[in-house]
């Protein structure tokens, strides 16, 4: 279990109270860590719901493939002179669909899995590459390019990686629908990775509107949205996966839109072993 979820934004309403007995206090913080993974869990599996209509899509593509190439196969097989070798570059194109499909169908898996979080050594790179194939159909289907930027050398933090991977998510869904809620002609977002002694820090840069001047100080409270439809749980939950992380988010504008980042205690690369 990753610890100091105390400080989360999403369940601060429940609090140890003064003065209890260690056990009361301790049983009480972890029925909140757990409160909070099944919350967090739960706001993945909105996202994941808000997007199925592209996963479902993206998954039909390959399958599609791969039922034409099959049957054109069967075609080309029952002539007399059958050309085996375009049989054959059929087959590794159904090969390849059906890899892509799973490879889809695996990372959904992956995201929508309830299970309680693990500490482990993440690598950035890993969760910027993940969250960008996560999100890249939802940002194709609306002309928006994503680009990333990640410092050289390790990247190391430590976290559950699909927890830090939501934050990403989240970050990107709310780049790409401001982008596209807007009339901007630049319709980009970029990802950048950096890091000092000990921090990374990820950020996630869009062209949309940028953060409105009034909302500031509210967009990461609990139900705070502007959206049809929003549910406003999007930034409290990326606050309380960072906060429990020992790692610290933020949003400010820049000259074409909304810079949100999330900065957590970078890992010491361990002296590599040569054998
Ligand atoms: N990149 C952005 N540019 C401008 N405003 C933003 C951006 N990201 C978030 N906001 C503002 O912050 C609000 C809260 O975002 P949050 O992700 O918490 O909720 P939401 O996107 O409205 O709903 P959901 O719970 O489905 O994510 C948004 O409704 C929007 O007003
Ligand atoms: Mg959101």
């Amino acid at each position: 279990m990753l610890r100091n979820a105390e400080t989360s934004g999403a369940l601060e309403a429940i609090t140890v109270p003064q003065g209890t007995a260690f056990s009361e206090a301790l049983s009480s913080l972890l029925v909140r860590e757990a409160l909070l993974s099944e919350f967090i869990h739960a706001a993945r599996m909105s996202t994941i719901g808000e997007m199925a209509s592209t996963i479902a899509h993206e998954v039909s593509q390959p399958l599609s493939v791969i039922v034409s190439d099959a049957d054109t196969s069967r075609r080309i097989l029952a002539r007399d002179k059958p050309d085996l070798r375009m049989v054959d570059r059929l087959i590794t194109r159904i090969s390849e669909s059906a890899e892509r499909a799973t490879d889809i169908v695996t990372r959904v898996r992956a995201m929508a899995a309830n299970r309680p979080p693990i500490k482990a050594d993440v690598d950035v790179r890993e969760v910027v590459s993940a969250s960008i194939g996560f999100v890249s159909p939802e940002a194709a289907s609306r002309r928006i390019s994503i680009r990333s930027e990640i410092a050289g050398g390790d990247v190391l933090v430590s976290g559950d990686v699909i927890q830090l991977q939501q934050i990403l998510v989240n970050f990107l869904m709310n780049a790409i629908q401001a982008i596209d809620h807007s009339a901007a002609k630049l319709r980009e977002v970029e990802i950048v990775v950096t890091g000092s002694h000990d921090l990374v820090a990820i950020s996630v840069r869009d062209t949309g509107p940028g953060i409105r001047h009034d909302q500031a100080a509210r967009i990461f409270d609990n139900f705070f949205s502007t959206k049809d439809g929003g549910m406003g749980m999007g930034l409290a939950i990326c606050k309380s996966i960072a906060e429990a992380h020992g790692g610290h988010i933020e949003a400010v504008n820049w000259a074409n839109g909304a810079v949100f980042s999330f900065s957590l205690p970078r890992v010491k690369t361990r002296p590599s072993t040569t054998v």
